[in-house]
């Protein structure tokens, strides 16, 4: 199958362990994830549903080929455009992190770099991955920030994470994750952290991003 009739992403049988150290055991390793399917074709969205810690952010995670700390990808195939993201070189993984998949956290807060300015980190993706050039790149994440519903779209990239609000910044990393005009986003409940009004904001400036 080529790449163009593939779907975006099929993952099978995925499975993932980590390794924990209960004081007074040996370290030994558990399963996180026990083989788990599923097919998102282009244009489609797909939501992961289950409670607190069944491992939704995981599996999110192993569509960029990324297990946090401690967590590895033990079996199973994530296909992305095709390609068995986990068996491909370093380069590749490169390649596909911030240019083909991004992902937006569940924490802006804790995920933007407090000593950047907003502009300088939403374009970097797009940039570093030549997707566009920094003065596209620029225009492209000053049309998101509009889109977004942003105050002053021209002119907040210039400030400081701190210099906006939490739904703001939550809305910026979306611009971010958007910018380099990724096939796939991963969003990991972008409105958790955000009151119940916020969060119907900052959803419906989403589905409008996306269009
Ligand atoms: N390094 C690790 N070592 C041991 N267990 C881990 C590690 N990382 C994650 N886990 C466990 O894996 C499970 C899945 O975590 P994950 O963050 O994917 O959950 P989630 O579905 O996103 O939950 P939430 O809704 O709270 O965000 C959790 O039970 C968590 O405790
Ligand atoms: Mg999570």
């Amino acid at each position: 199958m080529s790449e163009a009739d593939a779907p975006l992403v099929e993952v099978r049988d995925l499975k993932i362990g980590a390794t924990v150290y209960p004081p007074g055991e040996k370290p030994h390793e558990i399963e996180i994830v026990h083989g788990v399917d599923f097919t998102v074709e282009r244009g489609k969205v797909l939501g992961l549903i289950g409670e607190s810690g069944a491992g939704k952010s995981t599996i999110g995670l192993a569509t960029l080929a990324y297990g946090r700390g401690g967590v590895e990808i033990t079996g199973g195939e994530v296909r992305v455009n095709g390609r068995d993201i986990l068996k491909t070189s370093w380069r590749d993984v490169r390649a596909l992190r911030g240019g083909e998949v991004t992902y937006v956290s569940q924490s802006a807060a804790a995920s933007f770099n407090p000593a950047k300015k907003i502009m300088d980190q939403v374009v970097e993706a797009a940039v570093e991955h030549k997707k566009f050039s920094r003065k596209e790149a620029e225009a492209r994440a000053r049309a998101l920030f509009e889109k977004l519903g942003l105050p002053e779209p021209d002119t907040i990239g210039n400030r400081y994470p701190h210099q906006v609000s939490g739904g703001q910044l939550q809305r910026c990393m979306t611009a971010l994750a958007l910018c380099p005009e990724p096939d796939l986003v991963v969003f990991d409940e972008p409105t958790t952290a955000l009151d119940v009004t916020t969060q119907i904001d900052v959803l419906m400036a989403i589905k409008e991003a996306l269009r």
